[in-house]
């Protein structure tokens, strides 16, 4: 069995990351606009501070991102001709409900979206649209505290409402929530959580996180309602993790970790929260409060396929003297002597994303939707303003070989392939430009100087051979 005829080759990206125009539009200021660039991200994305507020001494890269805002016909027509069948977006709630209160959804903000999908149809390109990428608006944050309210709930199903009856004929691809396990490693950044001083972290935490797995099955049993030829997708950050020796303790701690993240997709794929997920809770003495119909409405309203962001493995022991540990996805893990790394000390480990695909269809039996991997790079363009980023190809096709290698051989169901950053933007995990993942190079630096220019690198003509030969071609 080959990649199918159908297969969703393209690219991803998200709004707080390549959009900017963060004040035009009616748009409302989001948690992800309050994160400078530089070393006061960090505690920000610990959630271990209160920022609440721009100032003058931060440099804040969402607020101009790549100012796709204004560039986005120029940007989809590049996306166009590299053959893309399918590009991943998120909406950024703030457009849509500038305060998260508001009764009638901003109309600027639809009109925004509605021209970028007609863009999209336009070259016959699928949208697949992130309904949450890590963005929940300020006020809410303030007013609620975020998804540790079960306000939350509500006002995003609202929020739901209004962009799948808008778009009901333009998209039929949908994610609830971005890596919404990152809950746990993220919580400002990812959910817009604070935890005060001397407060049950795990507690709010977990309790979110039930809110958020109630307003996904909420908002999936609403998108059929809307048009029942929507397609709800949950969205993990994946990558198994493997043990550091035969010992059984190690592998027994890497299943517990695994568990920490199959925890979210356990109950959005089943309904239900695992067995090990209640025991866990328990002994933890975390509590949560669960509404009368949620068991209800967990168990009925269940995704139609599960996607996910692979960028490595990972890796655990139980011995704590084992702690040579490099970075990854968010959170860092032991290093792997078997694997090389990328400059941000991200391991590359291609075999991990077959590994990972078999596992994830093996336990939920539902297609899989790969929407992102990537590397990370600093790429220096030649005299004449030429990328020659030959370290991102060997990196993609590596990965794409395990991944037809998983379909081909393993018969494992995969909708499609929209590999992160498909233009440079800016990285989530440490605000910078320099990080890039794009097939296409944006004219910018870490401080915010550059003039925006749009130029294809070496891997845009490699990418669109791939995808014109559905992944035959990949020299
Ligand atoms: C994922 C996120 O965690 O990884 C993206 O969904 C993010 O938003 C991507 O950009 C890569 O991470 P980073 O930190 O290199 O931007």
């Amino acid at each position: 069995m080959a990649l199918r005829e159908d297969f969703l080759w393209g690219g991803a990206t998200a709004a707080n990351q390549c959009e900017g125009g963060y004040k035009d539009g009616g748009r409302g200021l989001a948690n992800v606009d309050v994160a400078p660039h530089g070393k006061d991200r960090f505690p920000v994305l610990a959630g271990k501070m209160k920022m609440f507020e721009c100032d003058d001494n931060h440099y804040y890269p969402s607020h101009e991102a790549i100012d796709m805002y204004h560039h986005y016909k120029e940007d989809i027509k590049l996306f166009a001709e590299m053959g893309f069948k399918c590009y991943r977006l998120s909406i950024a709630w703030t457009r849509i409900f500038p305060t998260g209160l508001e009764e009638v959804p901003n109309e600027e903000g639809l009109k925004f979206y509605e021209s970028l999908f007609d863009e999209c149809l336009k070259y016959g390109i699928e949208p697949l649209v992130t309904i949450c990428h890590f963005d929940v608006p300020m006020y809410l944050v303030e007013k609620y505290g975020a998804w540790r309210d079960r306000k939350l709930v509500e006002l995003y199903v609202k929020y739901c409402e209004a962009i799948f009856t808008r778009f009901k004929g333009k998209v039929k691809y949908w994610l609830t929530f971005n890596e919404i396990n990152m809950i746990l490693h993220l919580p400002f950044i990812g959910a817009g959580l604070y935890i005060e001083e001397g407060e049950n972290e795990e507690q709010i935490k977990y309790q979110a996180a039930h809110h958020q797995l109630v307003a996904s099955a909420l908002a999936t049993k609403l998108a059929k309602e809307i048009n029942p030829e929507f397609k709800i997708g949950c969205m993990l950050a994946a990558g198994n993790t493997y043990s550091y020796t035969c010992h059984p303790n190690d592998v027994w701690k890497s299943i517990e970790k695994d568990r920490e993240n199959y925890f979210f997709i356990d109950v959005q794929s089943r309904g239900e929260y695992p067995a090990y997920a209640i025991k866990e809770l328990e002994r933890k003495g975390i509590n949560i409060l669960i509404g009368e119909d949620d068991k209800k409405i967990l168990k009925e309203n269940t995704v139609d396929f599960i996607s996910f962001s692979y960028y490595s493995s990972r890796l655990t022991s139980a011995d704590p003297k084992v702690d040579a540990q490099t970075e990854g996805n968010v959170f860092a893990t032991l290093k792997n002597p078997y694997l090389d790394s990328s400059e941000w000390g991200w391991q590359i480990d291609p075999l991990g994303l077959r590994i990972t695909m078999n596992s994830l269809y093996d336990r939920y039996q539902k297609p899989l939707f790969i929407v992102e991997n990537g590397l990370g790079a600093v790429d220096t363009p030649d005299e004449n303003g030429y990328v020659n980023d030959y370290y991102r190809i060997d990196y993609l096709r590596e990965h794409i070989k395990a991944m037809i290698d998983a379909v081909e051989l393993d018969g494992v169901d995969l909708l499609g392939y929209t590999p992160w950053g498909c233009i440079d933007l800016v990285s989530a995990g440490t605000g910078e430009m320099k990080k890039r993942y794009g097939f296409i190079y944006v004219d910018k630096d870490n401080g915010g100087k550059g003039t925006l220019k749009r130029s294809k690198k070496k891997s845009f003509d490699w990418y669109k051979k791939v995808i014109a030969s559905n992944g035959k071609d990949l020299d």
